[in-house]
Order: C-alpha cells, then structure tokens, then sequence
C-alpha cells in the first residue's frame, strides 16, 4: 500500500496521466492495438515517434488499467483503452479536447479561485465560446466531445419526458443536435428549432448528432433572444453560466414562450456528501473555463424564479441527468 506521501504525489501528478492519454490518442495507438498486441518498436515505427519515449508513456498508462503490458514492451489494449479507439463515440474525443485548451487554463485555477472569474479569459484573451467562434476546427472538436460526454444520455432526456402536448420544441445551445434528433425520432407530431451560434450550429449540419428531420437551425445569440416554441430543451447549458447570465438566457425563453409553455432544463445536480462524481470535477472545470458552475436543485429552482418561471418537478432520466421542468410563474 501507499504511504500517505505517495499517495499525495501522485494526486499531484495527476497531469501526467491525462496528458499520456491524449498522446496515445493523437498517436492513433487505440486503433492500432484494436487488431491486437503489438511491440513499442512496431508502434513507434507506425507513428513516427522514438520508441523509448512511447515505451515510457505506455509503460505509465498501463497500471492505470488502459494498456498491458503483455511482454516486455509489447502491448495489448484493455477493455478500458478500446474506449479510446476512433471508432467508439466514447470518451476519446472528450479527452483530447479537455486536455488542449482548457488544460493550458487550469494552470491558472488559483486566478479562478481568487477572483472567480473564468482563468480561460485570462489566459486566451477572450471568453471560451468567442474563442471557440475563430477556431473551427476546436469548436468542431469540442461539439464531439459533447456528443462524448453525454454518453446515452439524451436517449434518456427523450425518453423521460411526454412531448405528447406540444407541437415546437426549440433546443436552445443545442449545438450537435444529438439532443433534438433524439426527440424528434420518438415524438413525429413535433417540429424543432435547434437554436445556437453559428461555430455550434455547423458540426450539427455536417451530422454530429444525427438525423434532424423537421428542423429550423437557427444561428443567433441567447444573451439576446431566443426563437419562440412552446417547449424548451436547455441541455448543459445553464451550468456554463454565473448566476446572473443563467437568469438572462431563462428570461429569453420565459419571453418567448406561451403561457402554456415549458423550460426543461437538463443538467446533473450536485449530489451531498463526499463521495465521487464526475460532476465535482466538471464543476471546477466550469469556474476556470466558462465561469460557470453546478448547482443543487435548490439553486435551479431560485434561478428559474428569478426570471419569472417557477420549478413544477424534477425528473431523474436513466442516466445521471435531471431535467428541471417550469413553467411560467
Ligand atoms: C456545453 S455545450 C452543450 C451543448 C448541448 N446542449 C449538449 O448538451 O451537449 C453549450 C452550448 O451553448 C452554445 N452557446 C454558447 N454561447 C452561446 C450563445 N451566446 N448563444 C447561443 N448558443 C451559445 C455553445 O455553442 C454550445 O453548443
């Protein structure tokens, strides 16, 4: 076991896994290890790389549980590390763009922490989304690595809700419209507006997030209105936001809606307690990247009330999202 030491050490190189991880991802070497194990001077040979620098980073990875290591520096991929293989709408994307920009802005986590402003401004020169509008290529990365975080998760979202009233639904930040397409597949009375600024709106087009039959791709700004519908979907959206420009976006769709209307919002609630999830990490990624943050359900509900909606239920879908259903107050 571990002394204590050691284990803080290693907390403390935590950087080093992850960016091994997205070595091996940029190198191809999932894909290349999917046909079976293979040798480090092989794989180097393959990737252009020197094989004792690969065999190290390799050799990390291994105890981790992605690789083994089956002879000396011969390498077989795990089950683990088949999720970073290019044909798996895993996590492999999420990784690598987690890992570019926005861990170049962790490095300033302590600006966040004693300012509570987003480190990214301060490292890049602008907020994340207007940086992602100049970078194409980033934005397009980044609107797959949603696709990858949300994992099932909008097959859950459409499968938790009765659409069954409504006739539009508008998916506000609807980016690769995974989201929307889910919906529209199970709902065939409804019509969709999938609504988000232009560098979100194009990995949609190009089919990121599937078939959208029956839709508007409207390219616009949330901060200053947003199309009219009678239910909207508002997915890992709010969470991207401090309080004051979450209130703003809800506001837009409490404008623009029916008195008959819906808002769903979904994101994952912050669970009590200490044990681990995903969404503490996610949290602290929000506060250095976008300024945004996780919240409890008692947060949405006083953020709903504060632009004129009120919490009716929350809806716990199969996978770890909620959706935070209101309506008009
Ligand atoms: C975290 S992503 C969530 C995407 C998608 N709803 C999902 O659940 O995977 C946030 C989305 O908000 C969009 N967005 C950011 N700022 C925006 C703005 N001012 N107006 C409209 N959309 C915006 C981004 O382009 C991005 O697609």
């Amino acid at each position: 076991m571990a002394s204590t030491s050691q284990q803080i050490m290693r907390l403390g190189f935590g950087f080093a896994v992850s960016q091994a991880l997205r070595v091996i991802i940029e190198l191809g070497i999932p894909d290349l290890l999917a046909a079976g194990e293979q040798s480090v001077d092989e794989l180097a040979a393959a990737t252009q790389s020197k094989a004792d620098a690969l065999y190290r980073v390799m050799r990390l990875l291994a105890p981790e549980g992605v690789l083994r290591e089956v002879a000396p520096r011969r390498f077989a991929l795990t089950e683990l590390g088949a999720m970073l293989r290019s044909d798996q709408s895993g996590p492999r994307d999420f990784v690598r763009m987690i890992n570019s920009e926005a861990y170049l802005a962790f490095e300033q986590l302590l600006y966040s922490v004693r300012t509570g402003k987003p480190a990214f401004d301060k490292v890049f020169g602008s907020p994340r989304f207007d940086w992602l509008s100049e970078h194409p290529e980033q934005a397009a990365l980044f609107q797959r690595a949603m696709v990858a975080l949300s994992q099932g998760s909008n097959e859950a979202v459409a499968e938790a809700y009765d659409f069954g009233p409504f006739t539009r639904v508008v998916d506000v930040g609807g980016g690769h419209g995974q989201l929307l397409s889910a919906i529209l597949a199970r709902n065939p009375h409804l019509s969709g507006v999938l609504f988000d600024l232009p560098s979100g709106l194009a990995a949609a087009q190009q089919g990121a997030g599937g078939n959208l039959p029956r839709t508007e791709f409207v390219a616009g700004d949330f901060f200053e209105s947003v199309p009219s519908g009678d239910v909207y979907v508002v997915k890992k959206v709010v969470h991207d936001w401090d309080d004051d420009r979450a209130v703003v976006i809800l506001r837009n769709c409490r404008k623009a809606m029916q008195q008959s209307g819906k808002v769903l919002v979904a994101e994952t609630l912050v669970p009590p307690g200490d044990e681990p999830n995903l969404i503490k990490e996610i949290d602290v990624v929000m506060l250095a990247i976008t300024g945004g943050l996780e919240r409890t359900e008692a947060q949405y509900a006083s953020l709903f009330k504060a632009a004129g909606l009120q919490l009716e239920r929350v809806i716990q879908t199969k996978g770890p999202i909620s959706l935070l259903e209101a309506s008009p107050a």
